[in-house]
């Protein structure tokens, strides 16, 4: 009950998860596996992606974590069920592009933006047709190297690339869905290129779904102090206090 949440992703991205954990559970204790090492995930296959993320799994669970959040788009929609079936007896809890969030608000124009994988698989092409009403403009765009340039704080390519993809769409949509959990971490920008936009990411709906199903398996803290946060980056040790500044931020 008083082990780790553990918390990975490709990289510094996951930490516009667990943000919102932090808010929603300010009790537990996190383990986040940044993985920037393998970073972009978006590129590769899905047996380089399943055999990375078990990796990650098995580590978690070495240092007792008592549920996993994959903090990725990508991974959750390349290996969820995979790792669903490799680990029956943990409780996964995944994101996706938050389609369904821009169905509920009624948007009319929705760009939906994420890593290469993300938008060709067959998952968003599910949410599309489970979450859009026909008065609904729904544009798929592939966020190519967007988030390998989060990664590596590319301030002026990251301008440069969103304003080449996006801002032909200036005054003709009214939300973006920031498929990928690195584009949170740059909101900013996006606000720039596309201003007065909604940007929708799935943060909250995670956090919201890891206590529900920490509730259900009688598995919340029973802490009454704010926990602790472990960060691991086997890249670089100057990621981790990057990522600690993210986090406070
Ligand atoms: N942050 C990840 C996602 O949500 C992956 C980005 C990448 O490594 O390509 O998809």
């Amino acid at each position: 009950m008083n082990g780790p949440i553990g918390v990975f992703d490709s990289g510094l991205g996951g930490l516009s998860v667990l943000k919102e954990l932090r808010k929603v559970l300010p009790n537990e204790n996190y383990i986040f596996y940044e993985d920037s090492i393998h970073n972009p995930y978006g590129v590769k296959s899905e047996e380089e992606l399943i055999q990375i993320t078990s990796q990650i799994v098995d580590y978690l669970l070495e240092r007792n974590c008592k549920i996993i959040v994959i903090a990725c788009n990508t991974a959750t929609t390349c290996c969820m069920k995979t790792l669903r079936k490799m680990y029956p007896n943990v409780i996964f809890v995944g994101t996706v592009p938050a389609i369904k969030v821009a169905y509920d608000h009624h948007y009319k124009h929705t760009i939906i933006l994420s890593t290469p994988y993300t938008t060709q698989s067959k998952r968003v092409q599910e949410l599309i047709h489970d979450y859009h009403s026909p008065e609904q403009e729904i544009i798929n765009v592939s966020g190519e190297n967007l988030a390998n340039l989060i990664e590596l704080d590319k301030k002026q390519e990251i301008y440069d690339f969103l304003e080449k993809t996006l801002g032909k769409y200036r005054g003709k949509v009214d939300s973006v869905v920031l498929g990928c959990t690195h584009y949170p971490l740059v909101s900013d920008v996006f606000k720039k290129v596309l201003p007065g936009v909604a940007l929708l990411d799935g943060g909250n709906g995670v956090a919201r779904e890891v206590k529900h199903q920490l509730e259900n398996a009688h598995l919340i803290s029973t802490a009454s102090v704010e926990g602790k946060i472990e960060i691991i980056n086997r890249l670089d040790d100057r990621y981790i206090d990057r990522s600690f500044e993210i986090l406070n931020s």
